[in-house]
């Protein structure tokens, strides 16, 4: 954690890691992680050198989404603890120099949260119903949705009710799975509890807010067809009245001591309107999704470093860093394709040949990279130890909710939210332990058995392993004054290679052209993502360098 004397707020230049509490660590032994796993890992990520933690949903929940369904906002799932043990973990936390974002998910609830149920069992034009958009279909009979939105994970975005009657009934929105009835943000009730949960939380000392999917709680007023909507933006997302609610969250969130933050899920590709998150009474970060997206390619990151560099600076907020999380696949897998980029479209680019060995090679240089670019950066389980995307999953063991409604076109997240390996040489590779049944599966019981060179246990010391370029990119990271926020330059360089020096004398220099490239002259290595030989630095590696300009 950075001195708290500084000037700068600590969510500017911070490095902060994604647990997914399922596949993290399971303290009781009954096959799903955790808050008992996560607390008995912080020594762990204090030595990994990061400086908070973000919790995926821990809330009760059905899990019809991995938890982004919530039944109850204040409590937490039975199968990942309590409330004390969450509360526990907080303090934990700081009291290792560890703050704690948890996640809000706004859009959207379970259609199992009580007041769903409720507006299920009332009448249509009921109180009950207002807190979310229900309306009668269209067509004889009202047998066809209310508009043409399509829901994310496939699929039309409405689902009819039956009536007590057993007759078919209203329409609601879903923008998500069935199974997450999205909340009406006209209404001011659902905008007052949501205030409330955000107190429920800060008064717990939680240090920031990760918002599931920012851009979707306002929709056009009439909710529109998607068809020949010729305004920008969708009608179901960027509205501008969810600025308001985000104004409002601020103070509410100014209000309490200490450096509160929020980090907005924001897959927004036009750099002014991603901007206006980030104005300064609004949102101080948010997650800068372009580099995740772009091709292992120099002129292309290039692009998009300068765009994020030039989209953050206009209203003066902190860039952020990320290459993998729990929605998209693991970026060695990618990095080890032939077609390097992302896209939601994951079914094009699923089974292609993987290089392994390329995408981990690449993966660590991007490692140094995006820690030596200026803002913060995010972490997700399992980047630290070089974990591919597991793409054989048996096809009856998926549980991702796309993969379902996609009619079984994408295969889905389930790949990314593999169970971690800790120790050992076979599966489950340590995941489980604790009291209880040790010998339940894990939830997700797919780890490669080649996993065993990637536990943490067994990198944890071994010279050269991904592990331990982690830390040691990190440790360097927090000791350079001039990593994290602040300004940066590029220097002239062949079109492959990205080249640029941070404050301090400090330089990052990448190459990602097929052949070697020659150091640069008076330049000292501090740290490189691979072997370097005979004053050259080879394809697919980064150096930092103490340099004298
Ligand atoms: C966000 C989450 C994702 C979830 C979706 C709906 O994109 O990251 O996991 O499925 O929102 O809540």
């Amino acid at each position: 954690m950075q001195d708290p004397t500084e000037s700068e707020p600590w969510w500017r230049g911070a490095a902060i890691f994604q647990v997914y509490p399922r596949s993290f660590m399971d303290g009781n032994g009954d096959g799903t992680g955790d808050i008992a796993g996560i607390r008995s890992r912080l020594p762990y990520l204090v030595e990994l050198g990061v400086d908070a933690l973000w919790i995926s949903p821990w809330y009760v929940s059905p899990l019809a989404d991995g938890g982004y369904d919530i039944a109850d906002y204040r409590d937490i799932d039975p199968a990942f603890g309590t409330l004390a043990e969450a509360e526990a973990l907080i303090a934990e936390g700081h009291d290792l120099g560890l703050r704690t974002i948890v996640d809000l998910v706004p859009n959207h609830c379970s259609d199992q949260h009580p007041w769903f149920r409720a507006a299920l069992a009332a009448d249509p034009g009921s109180a009950e119903r207002a807190l979310f958009h229900f309306r009668p279909g269209r067509g004889p009979g009202g047998d066809l949705p209310p508009n043409d939105w399509q829901a994310h994970f496939g699929g039309s975005a409405w689902q009819r009710t039956t009536d007590a009657d057993g007759r078919p009934g209203e329409w609601y929105l879903h923008m998500f799975a069935p199974e997450q009835p999205d909340w009406n943000w006209d209404n001011p009730a659902v905008r007052s509890e949501f205030e409330s949960v955000l107190r429920f939380w800060l008064d717990r000392g939680v240090d920031g807010f990760r918002i599931d999917v920012t851009d979707h709680l306002v929709k056009e007023q009439g909710l529109p067809d998607s068809a020949g909507h010729h305004g920008r933006p969708d009608p179901w997302r960027d509205q501008e009245g969810v600025h308001e609610i985000y104004r409002s969250w601020r103070t509410i969130t100014d209000g309490y001591p200490g450096e509160r933050m929020f980090v907005a899920e924001l897959w927004e590709n036009n750099p002014a309107r991603f901007a206006r998150y980030l104005r300064a009474d609004e949102l101080q970060t948010a997650f800068n999704f372009p580099l995740l997206k772009s091709a292992w390619d120099a002129a292309e990151l290039r692009g998009v470093i300068d765009d994020t560099l030039s989209a953050h600076a206009l209203v003066g907020a902190p860039p952020t860093w990320v290459l993998s999380n729990h929605d998209t696949t693991r970026h060695v897998t990618r990095y080890g394709r032939a077609d390097t980029t992302y896209d939601f479209d994951r079914a094009g680019r699923f089974g292609r040949p993987v290089d392994v060995d390329l995408g981990t090679r690449r993966a660590r240089a991007a490692a140094l990279l995006t820690f030596a670019l200026p803002g913060s950066v995010y972490v997700y389980q399992g980047d630290e130890l070089g974990l591919w995307e597991v793409e054989d999953i048996p096809d009856e063991l998926r549980q991702d909710p796309t993969w379902l409604r996609s009619g079984h076109v994408d295969r889905g997240r389930d790949g990314c939210r593999v169970p971690l390996p800790w120790s050992g040489t076979e599966r489950p590779f340590g995941f489980s332990a604790g009291p209880g049944d040790a010998d339940a599966p894990p939830w997700l019981d797919v780890q490669p058995a080649a996993w065993k060179d990637r536990t943490a246990a067994a990198e944890s010391g071994a010279p050269g392993s991904h592990l331990e370029l982690y830390r040691a990119g990190l440790r360097l990271r927090r000791a350079e004054p001039g990593l994290g926020d602040g300004p940066m330059g590029w220097l002239p360089s062949a079109p492959d290679v990205l080249d640029f020096t941070r404050p301090g004398g400090f330089r990052c220099v990448v190459n990602l052209g097929p052949s070697p490239v020659a150091l640069p002259e008076r330049a000292e290595p501090l740290l490189a993502s691979g072997p370097l030989e005979g004053g050259l630095l080879p394809s697919d590696t980064a150096v930092w360098l103490r340099w004298e300009e």
